[in-house]
């Protein structure tokens, strides 16, 4: 992914009184579940996330290579609550990454449609600077491509990381995401043009790989 949200106006997305939706009981469109792991916990994005969110996810490193992100806390809230009609509309999930055991948002991980149904869909990641090699993001990463693949019936994912973001594609590597090509010029950062590499997972692969290392879903509610 090259940016963190995929809208390229989420300052001025408006606000909007979405609901915290906490059950699953009418699919993901109405809440999203738990995702659990032994290091980090996956949620719903919830609206007193954004104070530690702007913390986390302005910090220069996190930021140079993807979408600037909100500016504000009040431009998280309003990111936060776009991000609750997106996925009530079926066409973008946001799940917060936070330290197991905490409730403490980090991060996020996001997955948006770029075809009608979901078939395929890019996803993106950024996780706060001291959380970086600690093992949250593949284990994150292995419970949304999961999500993605088993419940919203993800075919084909794609991410775009900009060339010079090592961290990023190295991160994209290691979860087995292949690289496919560079998109020229394709994404304006401070004034310039960078260059990006689309990288793709696909279902068949990804279950592949998952038999491999003979785990499954781990979704909770
Ligand atoms: C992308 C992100 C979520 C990954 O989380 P992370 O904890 O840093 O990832 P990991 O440490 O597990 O994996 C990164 C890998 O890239 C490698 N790497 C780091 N710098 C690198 C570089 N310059 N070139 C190549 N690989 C590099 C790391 O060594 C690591 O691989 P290893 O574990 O085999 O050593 C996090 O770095 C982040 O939030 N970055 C800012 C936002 C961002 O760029 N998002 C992604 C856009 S595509």
């Amino acid at each position: 992914m090259e940016k963190m949200p995929y809208q390229p106006h989420l300052d001025s997305t408006p606000l909007a009184a979405a609901p915290l939706a906490r059950s699953t009981s009418g699919g993901w469109r109405t809440g999203l579940p738990v995702l659990a792991g032994s290091l980090v916990t996956l949620r719903e994005l919830q609206m007193d996330d954004a104070a530690s969110l702007f913390v986390m996810l302005s910090a220069e490193e996190v930021s140079r290579f993807i979408s600037p992100p909100p500016s504000t806390v009040g431009g998280f809230e309003r990111f936060i609550a776009w991000t609750h009609q997106q996925r009530e509309a079926g066409e973008y999930v946001c799940f917060a990454v936070t330290p197991r055991g905490s409730d403490v948002a980090v991060g996020l991980f996001q997955v948006r449609s770029v075809e009608p149904g979901f078939g395929t869909a890019e996803w993106g990641f950024a996780i706060g600077v001291d959380f970086w090699g600690s093992g949250m993001f593949v284990e994150g990463a292995k419970l949304v491509l999961d999500f993605s693949f088993d419940v919203v019936g993800v075919h084909r994912l794609e991410a775009r990381a900009a060339v010079r973001n090592g961290r990023g594609n190295g991160a994209l590597r290691k979860i087995g995401a292949v690289q496919e090509g560079v998109l020229r010029r394709s994404f304006l950062r401070k004034g310039e043009h960078l260059d990006q590499t689309l990288w793709s997972i696909l279902d068949d692969d990804w279950r592949a790989a998952r038999a491999g290392w003979g785990r499954g879903p781990n979704i909770i509610h």
